[in-house]
């Protein structure tokens, strides 16, 4: 076979053909012809635990689809929640299908009372906004019972429409909280993006204006962070959802994942360093001891993109827009500097490193005045999309429960010794 690896045992010396598919080893017929003999892989680096259609992600080319449409496309073009009814439908929307799409989204924004006064407002008051995001998103299974039925295609189409239209509500509210500002309820005379910086912003005024370029900038954003294909919160959302556990519990364990900062904390440490680098005058040192192999320039590399990630360069437009609104940030022309020093530095061009996404989100967002602490949250709030996108794909092609192997490297078979003589 011409696609195919050949293996040879040298316990037994016996040789097979395995073929290759789609590029890759299919571990049902690598079962077949080696049973017994298994793959050691704990961080899935080379084992694909789903085939996908939700997007593709080709990282030695810099290409990232949703659906098939570009994101640069999709970030031209289209709004986050065309975007999410996108990722949910796998088809854009008619004209009709999205009025009722937008209609549901918005009037499914508010929060039930008894979960912000009981349960949001019981958090200690200084608490990370994401450790409410986390739990509050889990408490939300407790006020809708018919979520178990994720097998009824009307109840399933609820909780998708309940929790991508109360994300913004729950996580402005986590912020509000955290700084001791009231709750703002949602606006439903606006769009997505403006009633989020409403709940966020608002003080006294009867009605928060938002600014119309800070929204379209919050909604490319949230169009760029939508999906990611299998990163670690969406693996974590597969898991979860394999069990038949229904869906905010799988979406809390997915924002659970994104809030470690390997993933949706990447941007936060971005702008910890550009702060600690303080002046342009110290960029080269910096690099000298990155180089050295004293930590690790952040917001640069990728495990997947060994290519400028497509998302760095929208963002890079999207910063400028930004800053005319808001005044440039005085970190920009240390991240500028950074960058122009390092795409000229053997290290890291050898190493095929270029900015990511979290180079320059960081900070937009710090520049439109949401607080480090808001970054994962900000993450959350669009990667519910396609967190459920991928939930319903598992569910529709009737994914068995995840399940890996162990490779045991505990104390060999003992005897229990009571506690008197030890
Ligand atoms: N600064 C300096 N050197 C680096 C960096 C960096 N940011 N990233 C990788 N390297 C070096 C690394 O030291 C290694 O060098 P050598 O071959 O001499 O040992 C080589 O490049 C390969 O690195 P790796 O650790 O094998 O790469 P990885 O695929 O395991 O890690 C990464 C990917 C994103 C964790 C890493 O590039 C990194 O730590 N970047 C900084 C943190 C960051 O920006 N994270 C955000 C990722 S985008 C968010 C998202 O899409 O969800």
């Amino acid at each position: 076979m011409a696609e195919s690896v050949t293996i040879t045992d040298n316990r037994t010396g016996e040789s097979i053909e395995v073929p290759i598919v789609n590029n890759g080893v299919d571990a049902q017929e690598w079962a077949k012809s080696m049973p017994g003999v298994w793959f050691f892989d704990p961080s899935f680096s080379t084992t694909a635990a789903a085939a996908s259609s939700v997007t593709e992600l080709d990282g030695d080319a810099g290409i990232l689809r949703y659906r098939g449409y570009p994101i640069e496309q999709l970030a031209e073009q289209s709004s986050y929640l065309e975007v999410a009814y996108l990722l949910t439908h796998g088809e854009l929307p008619s004209s009709d299908q999205f009025d009722e799409w937008r209609h549901d989204i918005t009037y499914h924004t508010f929060i039930h009372e008894n979960l912000r006064k009981r349960f949001m407002e019981g958090f200690h008051h200084d608490a990370h906004p994401m450790g409410i995001l986390v739990s509050t998103i889990a408490a939300l299974s407790t006020f809708y019972p018919d979520a178990k039925d994720i097998f009824d295609p009307s109840a399933r189409h609820k909780q998708i429409i309940r929790l991508i239209a109360k994300m913004p509500t729950i996580a402005a509210g986590a912020h509000r909280h955290s700084v001791g500002m009231p709750f703002v309820y949602p606006d439903n005379s606006m769009d997505f993006c403006s009633n989020f910086q409403s709940m966020m912003w608002k003080v006294a005024e009867p009605r928060y204006e938002a600014n119309p370029v800070l929204s379209h900038a919050l909604d490319v954003l949230f169009i760029l962070h939508a999906d990611h294909e299998q990163n670690c919160s969406t693996t974590a959302m597969r898991v979860v959802g394999s069990s038949h556990a229904d869906p905010y519990s799988c979406t809390a364990a997915a924002a659970a994942a994104l809030y470690g900062p390997r993933h949706g904390g990447a941007n936060e440490a971005v702008i910890r360093m550009l702060t600690q680098i303080g002046t342009i005058d110290n960029v080269e040192a910096f690099i000298s001891d990155v180089k050295a192999g004293k930590g690790r320039l952040q917001g640069f590399g990728h495990r997947v993109y060994r290519n400028y990630d497509p998302r760095a360069t929208i963002i890079k437009r999207v910063a400028d827009e930004v800053f005319a609104v808001t005044g440039k940030n005085p970190l920009l022309d240390i991240a500028l500097k950074l960058e122009e020093v390092a795409l000229n530095d053997e290290y890291f061009t050898s190493r095929r490193l270029y900015p990511n996404v979290d180079f320059y989100s960081g900070l937009i967002y710090q520049a439109m005045g949401y607080p480090i602490e808001m970054f994962p949250v900000l993450f959350a709030i669009p990667r519910t999309s396609g967190w459920l996108a991928h939930w319903i794909e598992l569910l529709d092609r009737d994914a068995r429960i995840a399940r890996p192997r162990q490779l045991y490297d505990g104390a060999p078979p003992r005897d229990y010794v009571p506690l008197g003589q030890r």
